[in-house]
Formats: C-alpha cells, structure tokens, sequence
C-alpha cells in the first residue's frame, strides 16, 4: 500500500527531469503543452514579443501571456502614432499596452524615441513649410522624449532611444536623414542625453538591422564605441533580427556581432525576431503572378535549422543577451506579410495562423539545458 506512490514519485520525478533535460519534440506531452517559451528559457534570457492593442485580446493575448515575460509596443510608442502634432500626443493605445505589462507582471521594453520613420511631418519643418534650425530641431527632440520616458517611467526598463542611423551601404556611414541634414551626428548623443535625464534607471538602446553584416557592423561598432568613449548613456545594442532562412546571419557573423558589441561592455538584445521564408529584397514592389506564397516543405526545413542555430547561439551568449524578442506573435499577422511584396503572405514566426506552435517551436525548446559561459 505504502509502496506504490512512492513509486509513482520517483517515475514522476524521473519523467519531469529527463523530461526537463531534453524535451520530447512536438511529444504534445501534457507538460509541454502547458509550458510556454518563457518556461524553457526562464534560466536564459526573457522572451518578448510585439504586440499591438488587438493582439492583446483573444485568442492571441492569452498566446502572448502563456509565452512571453516581455513586450513592445509594435507601433504605439513611435513619434508619429504618438506625437502627431506639435502639441498632442495620442497615448491611449501605449497605455494600454503599459497597463497589460503591468497588470500581467510583464517587462515592457519602450520603442522607439528617434527614427527615420514614422515620424510625424512637423517636427522637421516650421509654420511655413521651411526646414527648422538644429537648435529647434533638438528641442523638439528633448521635449518628445522627455515627456514620453517621463510618462512611462519606473514602468519601461530598457528603451530603443536611437534607430536605424548607419546607412546599409558602409561607404556612406550615417544614413542621410532629416534628422542628420539638420542635426549632424550630435542628435543621436542628445537623445541618449535626453532619455537618461528622463528616466535614469531606464537602459538604452541602439537598435538597427543588417547588425551581422561585416561593414555595417563595423560601422555601427564605431559610431556606438565613439558614444561609450563619451561616457554618453548608452547600455545596449538592439540587433533588430529580421533575419532569413537564406543564411541571413551566418553562424559566424551572428556570434561576431554579439562579441563586438558585448566587449564595449554592452548589453546585447536580439528586439525584432522574424526568419522571413524569403530572399531579402531591397525595394516594396507588388507580388509577380507566378510566385506562389505558401509555406513549403523546403522553407520549413530551412527555417527550422535557422532558428535551431540562432537559439544555439543566443544561448551560448546567455551571459551577454539580456532579451530576445519576436516581432509579431503569431503569423495571423506578421508586418512581413506585405513587406517588401505586397500581396505576398510570410510565415515568419514560431506560431502559425491558427496561433498553433509550428514545427520550429518545438526545436527552438528542445535542447540540453546544460549552460555555456562565453
Ligand atoms: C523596423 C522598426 C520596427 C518596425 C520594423 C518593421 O525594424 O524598428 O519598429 O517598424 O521596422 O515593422
């Protein structure tokens, strides 16, 4: 009588910890099925996701809260949703998002305080259509961010201050933006400046993409390695991670990139994860007639071991990553689906349209939790 659960203890511990050790793939064993992303990386680094107000309801927030410990707003927080007029700013959708962070236990990483895009048109321009001085420039820039880092916080750990300013052709360097025909380079410091002064606890961020590619890299090593040297508050690197299954990044160059970044005594966070099923394309155009958009086969052996290789490395790093982020949650919607072909569907993420957990789920939790320390 006494025997028998003892026996059911230790079977059960047993099955928990070998189970813990190397989950069974797609087993739809009842534990991994309850377990979320967050669970098999809890002793790694915080899975994030970005969401939008209606990506927080339904189906697709009980996703995000049954996977993820972090969130992003994926559009609410830029300057043109934000702040679209010189004196107004739109904050319900951002609250929103801060409330569901708070209310769930989540961390909220804030996104993004300056870029080229999104942006609303009157902060360059003045009341005649001319362009502003630096001077003015700058000051819209400190009130912007001052006025949002100050709303949020104690709320917002770590923000994308600066995005995207190294151009991708590396002969050019800075990419030529209003804010850098106005400005010069100084706008990038001063919003580090500004945010600091703002939220002192916050950490910030330099967040860009093509972070593996050898001569963007070195050139955004070299503008964030000028911006430490100037004791200038910066505490990470954001590597955006809009990668591809075409071997877009290199196991190489991915772990060079986290290296590089990391020695400058940097935080490094992986912000935007999608592994498109496409080839890179540099401009929009609209889908061809001949070009098929479903998932097949071939795609999703390669992005499977794409993302077995990325995650390899992020946990190899897990001493020099602080969050790994994906951009969408499920593949319901994913901003690919109409970037850079418009009418062509992607299936970019680890949950597919049903918001049912693909293949490369399960490979991306099953590992041998025995950790690395690079
Ligand atoms: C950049 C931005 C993101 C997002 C993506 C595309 O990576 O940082 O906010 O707009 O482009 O969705």
């Amino acid at each position: 009588m006494r025997i028998l659960p003892i026996i059911t203890l230790i079977a059960a511990s047993f099955s928990y910890s070998s189970h813990a050790q190397a989950p069974a793939k797609n087993s739809g064993d009842q534990k991994d099925v309850e377990k979320g992303l967050k669970d098999y990386y809890k002793d790694y680094f915080p899975m994030g996701v970005a969401v939008s107000p209606r990506s927080l309801e339904g189906a697709e927030g009980e996703l995000v809260k049954k996977h993820f410990t972090s969130i992003t707003a994926e559009n609410a927080m830029k300057m043109g949703p934000i702040h679209p007029e010189e004196n107004r700013y739109f904050w319900d959708n951002a609250d929103l998002i801060v409330k569901f962070a708070e209310d769930n236990k989540m961390k909220m990483r804030g996104h993004t305080l300056c870029w080229h895009n999104q942006v609303p048109k009157w902060i360059f321009v003045d009341d005649g259509g001319n362009p502003v001085t630096k001077e003015v420039l700058l000051k819209r820039l400190k009130d912007h961010i001052t006025t949002v880092v100050t709303r949020y916080k104690g709320k917002i750990y770590a923000w994308d201050v600066v995005n995207e300013v190294i151009d991708d052709d590396a002969t050019k360097g800075f990419r030529d933006s209003p804010w850098y025909r106005i400005c010069g380079e100084e706008f990038i410091s001063k919003a580090f400046e500004y945010a600091h002064e703002a939220d002192p606890k916050a950490l910030l961020f330099y967040n860009d993409y093509n972070t593996e590619k050898p001569s963007k890299r070195d050139n955004i090593y070299t503008m964030v390695k000028k911006l430490v040297d100037a004791k200038i508050p910066i505490h990470g690197v954001g590597l955006q991670g809009h990668w591809s299954i075409y071997n877009d990044p290199t196991e190489e160059n991915l772990r060079e990139s986290i290296q590089r970044f990391s020695s400058l005594g940097l935080q490094v966070q992986v912000t935007e994860l999608d592994i498109s099923v496409y080839r890179p394309e540099p401009k929009p155009r609209d889908r061809r007639a001949d070009e098929e958009d479903t998932f097949t086969t071939e795609m999703e052996q390669k992005q499977i071991a794409q993302y077995k290789m990325i995650f390899n490395v992020l946990r190899d790093y897990k001493n020099k990553i602080s969050n790994v982020t994906f951009w969408n949650v499920s593949e319901r919607y994913s901003w690919l689906d109409n970037f850079p072909v418009r009418g062509r569907k992607n299936y970019p993420l680890l949950f597919d349209k049903d918001q049912q957990p693909k293949k490369a789920y399960w490979e991306v939790i099953s590992f041998d939790p025995v950790p690395k320390h690079e």
